[in-house]
């Protein structure tokens, strides 16, 4: 489990959410609290249970956002459920316990992605050499001068290790491997699908094939053959099933959507309170079948949100609200977030435009009254319309920008300055409604 502080989880959330401190601050504790207890002599551990956290807020104010971004900085299991899953065609109580076994799942892919780093080294090593003897036979048919093949393997492994072959096909023998796994774990954008092609080989039966492959898929091949070889199994599923059952967070989405909406029909109720029953035993602690063993569910972290703005906490069966102790509520969003929204973030909105049309060449250019600006329209549209949140802004940048958009092409470069005008020319109007509105009124 990772050791970050509580601070250092807003810090992180902060990147990417901003406001909704109170939400930050309650996953932050909740999770530090898992490493504490982590410390602690099993018999202590043993009486600690996580105190599962409830949030409730409007849509489009960072709920599930808060979620995403918890996935990547806890080093921790994770899985994300809408509850509202569970309450899909007619029947009640789909298979709940799934949750429980993506978990375990997560938790396999993440200990094998270790151990495979930690046998990076030494399975890339035996690739080279292995892939250094398959090519030895052809540079030495290219070779006219009198290197000996200590010369040449040396030459080859610079090359290899260059990156001077990655284009290059060669035949190769591959045996079935085991399960396709992603193989090299610093592996970024461009990297060959290696799952497919084991599974190809794979799906030929479990002899012996000859493939072509290029030397960089060559390589990716053999380490991951020789990481498997080298990691043990067994270790793996054991150490996955327990830092599933100690560490593990479930985030359950939508939970407003199977709690009872006062007055609706019985039939709904019914099935929703199904999924509720259902979850339940999960969230109190019991235990899980998995293909891989068995796990206990008391220790998984659960946190739960919805919007409840038409069912209400209380509308969820007592049993249930009682297991999620910390509540904690998210903020409408007011202009000066938005403001925010727009332009901090790592991944801000402002931020995505312009790297999408940067693509076309376009540099795209926003005068900080153009940012204001349009943090109003997007305030003042959802005030008089649906308040749709943070997810109005995507709606107003669309709105704003639908020529640019449309006519960028990649043919000439040119910068485009938003500034007040801009915004006014093209989404003035809402603006223009409500002050005529207010006049009226
Ligand atoms: N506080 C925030 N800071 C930055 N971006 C936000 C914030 N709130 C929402 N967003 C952005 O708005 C979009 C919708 O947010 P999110 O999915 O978290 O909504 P939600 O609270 O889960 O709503 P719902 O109840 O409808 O599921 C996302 O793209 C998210 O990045
Ligand atoms: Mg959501």
């Amino acid at each position: 489990m990772d050791t970050l502080t509580p601070k250092q989880i807003v810090q992180e959330l902060d990147r990417y959410i901003i406001g909704q401190n109170e939400a930050k601050i309650a996953v932050a504790i909740a999770l530090r609290n898992r490493y504490r207890r982590s410390k602690l002599s099993p018999e202590m551990r043993e009486e600690i249970t996580p105190k599962n956290i409830l949030m409730k807020g409007p849509t489009g104010v960072g709920k599930t956002e808060i979620a995403r971004r918890l996935a990547k900085i806890v080093k921790a299991p994770f899985v994300k459920v809408e509850a509202t899953k569970f309450t899909e065609v007619g029947y009640v109580g789909r298979d709940v316990e799934s949750i429980i076994r993506d978990l375990v799942e997560v938790s396999i892919r993440m200990v094998k992605d270790e151990k495979f780093k930690e046998v990076l080294p030494k399975a890339t090593e035996i690739a080279e050499r292995n892939l250094v003897d398959i090519i030895l036979p052809i540079r030495k048919k290219a070779e006219t001068g009198e290197k000996s093949d200590a010369e040449l393997k040396e030459e080859l492994l610079q090359d290899i290790r260059a990156g001077h072959l990655d284009g290059i096909t060669i035949k190769m023998e591959v045996k079935a491997t085991p399960k396709p796994i992603q193989l090299n774990p610093n592996a970024h954008g461009g990297e060959i699908d290696m799952g497919g092609i084991i599974g190809n080989i794979f799906g030929g039966g479990a002899q012996k094939k000859v493939r072509t492959l290029t030397v960089k898929q060559a390589m990716d091949f053999m380490i991951n053959q020789e990481s498997e070889k080298m990691v043990d199994q067994d270790a793996i599923i054991t150490e996955a099933l327990r830092r599933a059952e100690q560490d593990g967070v479930v985030f359950l989405d939508e939970i407003d959507k199977v709690a009872a909406k006062s007055g609706r029909e019985q039939g709904h109720d019914v099935s929703r309170e199904g999924v509720q029953r259902d979850i339940l035993p999960i969230v109190e602690g019991c235990t899980v079948q998995t293909k891989h063993g068995t796990i206990r569910t008391d220790f998984i972290l659960f946190v739960a949100a919805g919007a409840f703005h038409i069912s209400k906490m209380g509308d969820l069966i007592p049993e249930l609200q009682g297991r999620f102790p910390i509540r904690v509520e998210l903020n409408n969003l007011t202009e000066a977030d938005f403001v925010r929204i727009l332009k901090e973030p790592d991944n801000a909105v402002l931020k995505q435009y312009k790297a999408l049309l940067g693509v076309d060449g376009v540099e795209l250019n926003f005068t900080d009254e153009a940012i204001e600006e349009i943090a109003k329209v997007a305030y003042i549209e959802n005030e008089n319309n649906e308040n749709l949140g943070a997810r109005r802004l995507h709606a107003v940048m669309e709105h704003l920008l639908k020529e640019v958009l449309y006519d960028a092409d990649d043919n000439e470069t040119k910068a485009i300055n938003v500034d007040k005008d801009f915004v006014d020319k093209h989404i003035g109007n809402a603006l223009k409604d409500t002050n005529l509105r207010k006049y009226i009124l």
